[in-house]
C-alpha cells in the first residue's frame, strides 16, 4: 500500500474523524463553494476526514442513469479542484465499498417502523413524488446510519435538514451497544462554522439551489465566464441611485447585500472598503466588478475540473485509492458487526 494509505489507516488517537456524505444529485453552485466547500481543505490539518458520493440514496429517487455517473465522477473532481487533497482526505464512490450496503440491511433490523416514519424528510419527499415512495426512501436512515457508524467518526457536518438522520444514528448505535458491548462510537452532529449564505441572483430572499428549474438566479462551478457574467448583469438589485447606493443593508437591500457578500468572499474586502470603491458609481459598474471577481474565483476551479474529468486514468486510480482506504476501515468494523450479531465468519 502506499504511503498515504498507510498515513490513513494509521489508528492516530489524537486526531478526530470527521465524515459527510453528499448526494450527486445536481450540479455544484457557487453557493455550495463559498458557503461550504471553500472551508474544507482547511479541515484535513485537524480532523481525518472522510466525503463520500452517496451514489446509493441517489437511487432513492429516479435517475437518468448516464447523468448519476457523470454526476458522480464530476462532483468527485470538482471536489479535488476545490482544494481537497485526496492524500489527506478520503475521498470515495460510496457504492464502490459494499460495507455500505451490507451493515445498512442489518441496521435496518435495528431501526424501527415507527422512527423512520417519523422522519421530516421522508414526509415532505414522499409528499411530492406520490408515485414513487419505495422502500428505500423509507429505510434511507439506516442506510445513511451505516454510512456513518462503519467509520466510527466523532463528527457528522450536516445541514438543519439531516439533523434528525444524525440523531436517529445514534439512537441506533446506542440501541445496538445496549445489546452487544460497545461496538460503535457515538457521532455527534456537526454543524460547520458558516461561511457565505449565498442567495439566488433573481430572488435574493432564497437561497441559490442547485436544484433550481431556470438557471439564471444561480451560478454553477462549471459555467463558462460568459454566462456567469450575464446572470450577474441581470442580478436583481433596487432601485436606489443615490451616491452610496452599495451598502449593506441586507434587510431593505438583499439583492445589493447578496451581491456585496459574494464579492467580499471572492476578494478579501469588507463591506466599508466595498461601499468607498464603488462610492459615485451605479449598479451597472457594481455589478460587472461582482461578475469579474467570481469568474476569476471560479476559473482556476473550472480548468482544474474539466482537466480531472478528461483524465480518465486519474479518475480511476483517485476513485481507487480512495475505496481502499474507505474499505479498510468499514470492513473493520463490518467484521465485528457481523461476529456480534450471529453471522457465520466467511471462510
Ligand atoms: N442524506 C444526506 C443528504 O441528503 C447525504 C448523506 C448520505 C450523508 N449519507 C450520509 C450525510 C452520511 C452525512 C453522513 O444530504
Amino acid at each position: 500500500m502506499r504511503p498515504a494509505v498507510e498515513r490513513a489507516n494509521n489508528m492516530d488517537e489524537k486526531r478526530k474523524v470527521m465524515l459527510s456524505g453528499i448526494q450527486p444529485s445536481g450540479d455544484l453552485t457557487l453557493g455550495s463553494y463559498l458557503g461550504a466547500i471553500k472551508t474544507w481543505a482547511e479541515r484535513a490539518e485537524q480532523f481525518d476526514c472522510y466525503y463520500f458520493m452517496a451514489d446509493l440514496h441517489s437511487l432513492t429517487s429516479r435517475q437518468v442513469p448516464a447523468d448519476l455517473r457523470r454526476r458522480t465522477l464530476e462532483q468527485m473532481a470538482q471536489y479535488v479542484a476545490c482544494g481537497l487533497d485526496p492524500d489527506k482526505n478520503t475521498l470515495f464512490i460510496q457504492s464502490h465499498v459494499p460495507a455500505h450496503a451490507e451493515l445498512g440491511w442489518i441496521l435496518n433490523c435495528y431501526t424501527m417502523f415507527g422512527e423512520l416514519s417519523r422522519m421530516t424528510q421522508f414526509k415532505e419527499k414522499s409528499a411530492k413524488n406520490a408515485d414513487n415512495v419505495n422502500g428505500g426512501l423509507f429505510t434511507y436512515p439506516a442506510l445513511m446510519a451505516a454510512d456513518i457508524l462503519l467509520y466510527q467518526p466523532d463528527y457528522v457536518p450536516v445541514g438543519g435538514d439531516q439533523k434528525q438522520h444524525v440523531e436517529l444514528t445514534r439512537d441506533v448505535a446506542h440501541r445496538f451497544n445496549g445489546i452487544y458491548g460497545d461496538v460503535f462510537k457515538i457521532p455527534e452532529p456537526y454543524i460547520p462554522k458558516v461561511g457565505a449564505r449565498v442567495m439566488d441572483l433573481l430572488e435574493p430572499t432564497k437561497k441559490m439551489s442547485k436544484s433550481d428549474k431556470t438557471g439564471n438566479g444561480r451560478v454553477c462551478l462549471m459555467d463558462d465566464p460568459a454566462d456567469i457574467m450575464r446572470k450577474f448583469k441581470r442580478a436583481v438589485t433596487d432601485s436606489d441611485t443615490g451616491e452610496n447606493c452599495v451598502r449593506y443593508d441586507p434587510e431593505n437591500k438583499p439583492g445589493v447585500a447578496n451581491l456585496m457578500q459574494i464579492y467580499a468572499s471572492c476578494t478579501g474586502r469588507d463591506y466599508d472598503q466595498i461601499t468607498a470603491e464603488f462610492a459615485g458609481h451605479g449598479y451597472g459598474d457594481f455589478k460587472a466588478a461582482v461578475g469579474e471577481a467570481v469568474v476569476e474565483t471560479l476559473r482556476p476551479i473550472r480548468e482544474e475540473s474539466q482537466r480531472l474529468i478528461k483524465d480518465k486514468a486519474y479518475l480511476e486510480d483517485l476513485c481507487r485509492t480512495g475505496a481502499e482506504k474507505a474499505s479498510y476501515v468499514a470492513n473493520k468494523t463490518l467484521r465485528k458487526v457481523r461476529k456480534k450479531v450471529g453471522l457465520v465468519a466467511m471462510p
